[in-house]
């Protein structure tokens, strides 16, 4: 791919379909809408306005990251917060896909409040091929897909949707945002899905359970990173177990380490991580969260486990 003809056109493309209107970029910082928003800011400038959502469901600091890194690029991002409203709709789901429909419902509307308040008619998005392939072969109701499962987002939601880089695979995706001039932290970014950490809770999303496991993620991103997994994290179960409190029994918390190695995350490779790492994080989750008493190191590939547990 001649990655420096691609972003040309794609500038082109976005100029032509925007015309003199206004579009709007949801960027959430990882390297798919990030790339989608320089392309964008550079095709129609001011006319491009940037927001962030912060749905409380991301890793910490991250709203406060991101939205420095894209000011650094002279973009500004304007942080709403919905966290409320994400809870809200969270709230008493158990069932994966409920959770999954309830989390793009919510997203679809906080953003369709901000582009009728910003006045664009188009919305800039950074879908990738395996999100389109998956949710239309039924692996996965990805959070961004609306057209591909036959929702008209303009009927549905008052705008259209642009995507810039439908087409790419993540390692495509990563050339394209190096060449557009993006630091490493974006284009070397683990890719982190739509629905953030919702997709790492088995059972009912609280704000309590998501503080527990956004603790546990960042342990395990910190002490995997080194090796440069394609991603790797932790996940909350539902389900409890017997730990023991100086002497006493106590029924706690159950985490599940996650680390895969893949190219396109249509296929991936359980990461072979050493074993004083997993000791390391294992004695780090339970100490720095001690409502967890167990700590488990998931070794299934991708097929037949999907990378998220939702
Ligand atoms: P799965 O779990 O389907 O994930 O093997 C494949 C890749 O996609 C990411 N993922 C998502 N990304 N919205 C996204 O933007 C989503 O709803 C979503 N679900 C999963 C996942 O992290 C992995 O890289």
């Amino acid at each position: 791919m001649d990655v420096k003809r691609f972003i040309e056109e794609k500038i082109e493309e976005v100029k032509s379909t925007v015309g003199s209107e206004k579009a709007i970029s949801a960027l959430s910082g990882g390297v798919d809408s990030s790339v989608c928003t320089v392309i964008a800011h550079r095709a129609i400038g001011k006319n491009l306005k940037v927001v962030f959502i912060d749905d409380g469901l991301m890793r910490e600091n991250e709203p406060q990251d991101v939205s420095q890194i894209f000011s650094s690029l002279e973009i500004d991002v304007e942080i709403i917060d919905a966290q409320k409203e994400f809870f809200d709709s969270l709230k008493y789901k158990f069932d994966p896909e409920e959770k999954r429909k309830a989390f793009r419902n919510t997203f679809y509307s906080v953003f369709g409040r901000a582009v009728l308040k910003s006045g664009a008619r188009f919305l800039v998005q950074g879908t990738i091929a395996p999100d389109i392939i998956e949710t239309k072969g039924g692996v996965k109701t990805q959070h961004n897909i609306l057209e591909q499962i036959g929702i008209d987002p303009e009927k549905g939601y008052g705008f259209k949707v642009i995507e810039p880089i439908k087409e790419l695979f993540k390692p495509e995706v990563r050339e394209v945002a190096r060449e557009a001039g993006l630091p490493e932290s974006i284009y070397q970014r683990m890719p982190f899905p739509g629905p953030g950490l919702a997709t790492r809770v088995i059972g009912e999303v609280t704000p309590d359970r998501v503080s527990l496991i956004r603790k546990a993620t960042q342990i395990v991103e910190e002490e995997i990173s080194p090796l440069r997994p394609f991603q790797a994290f932790a996940v909350l179960l539902n389900d409890k177990g017997t730990g023991i409190d100086d002497v006493k029994r106590k029924f706690g918390n159950i985490i599940i380490v996650r680390s895969v190695e893949s190219k396109d995350a249509m296929t991936a490779e359980t990461t072979e991580v050493p074993w004083e790492i997993l000791r390391k994080i294992s004695r780090r989750i339970t100490t720095e969260i001690p409502e967890v008493v167990r700590v488990a190191y998931e070794i299934t590939t991708k097929p037949p486990a999907t990378i998220e547990y939702i």
